[in-house]
């Protein structure tokens, strides 16, 4: 059996200024930045990844960004390339969150681009799936999540799967409070490991991180980072507190 390490992720959306930002970045690299057992990465806004870069360097806290442009550069206003992401020091990237698909209508297709364009400039993409209540509600979770993961990663070799991380949220659970129950989420988890297997070979799936978002919290986190495929999370609300966040670094240290 394959162990892998897990995986804490903060993605502190449209939240903080650089000063803002400087304290929980300083609190997260002290509590948690030498320690070697569960993977963290911090996803501040782009206008606060130079403020969080330096307090990192040095650390094993890695530094992502919450989206980017598929292209390298050109008359695309307003985006962020993943040339300029490295410049930065990112080392992951956020990719196809619900609230991009919703609100700013990314497709599939778009997305898909972006995945292609991460693994291109050495950026570990976080790609995120998830049904909406209505489409659970409809017994349709299993197909919206294959379409998402499938069309997402068309493109994506064998060779580069094992960097690939996949973020399983359903948007119903998205601070909203409410959070999967751990059957709901170990059956989608392991819906997912089955498509990457499909897609990549077992070999390569069993190394892909598959993470759990929406609602994740020190008191729910020991019981979803206890399943199988459940290989960390991809924390909202509880990543804005560098106390939270750390504690749930630690919940995962001691799942492993
Ligand atoms: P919450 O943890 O606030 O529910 O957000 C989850 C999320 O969307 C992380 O990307």
């Amino acid at each position: 059996m394959i162990l892998r390490k897990k995986l804490i992720a903060g993605n502190w959306k449209m939240n903080k200024t650089p000063a803002e930002a400087l304290a929980p970045a300083q609190e997260i690299a002290v509590a948690v930045g030498k320690q070697p057992d569960v993977d963290v990465v911090i996803c501040p806004p782009f206008t606060a990844l130079t403020t969080v870069a330096p307090v990192l360097d040095g650390t094993l806290v890695k530094l992502g960004a919450q989206n980017m442009h598929p292209e390298a550069s050109g008359a695309f206003t307003g985006e962020i390339s993943a040339p300029m992401l490295r410049a930065f020091f990112a080392t992951h990237v956020i990719l196809g969150h619900s609230e991009r698909r919703s609100y700013f209508g990314e497709t599939d297709a778009f997305i898909n681009q972006k995945v292609l364009a991460a693994f291109k400039n050495q950026l570990r993409p976080i790609l995120c799936v998830g049904e909406t209540l209505a489409e659970r509600e409809s017994g349709s979770t299993l197909k919206v999540v294959q379409t998402q993961t499938e069309k997402g990663l068309e493109g994506v070799s064998k060779d580069q799967a094992p960097g690939l991380i996949v973020a399983y949220e359903p948007v119903w659970a998205i601070g909203t409070g409410k959070v999967a129950t751990t059957e709901q989420a170990q059956e989608v988890h392991a819906f997912i490991r089955d498509l990457l297997t499909k897609l990549f070979g077992e070999a390569a799936a069993q190394k892909v991180r598959i993470l759990y978002g929406g609602s994740m919290k020190p008191a729910n986190a020991p019981e979803l980072l206890a399943q199988k495929d459940i290989d960390g999370g991809l924390i909202g609300g509880a990543s804005l507190e560098s106390r939270s966040f750390t504690e749930l670094v630690k919940t995962a240290a001691a799942a492993k």
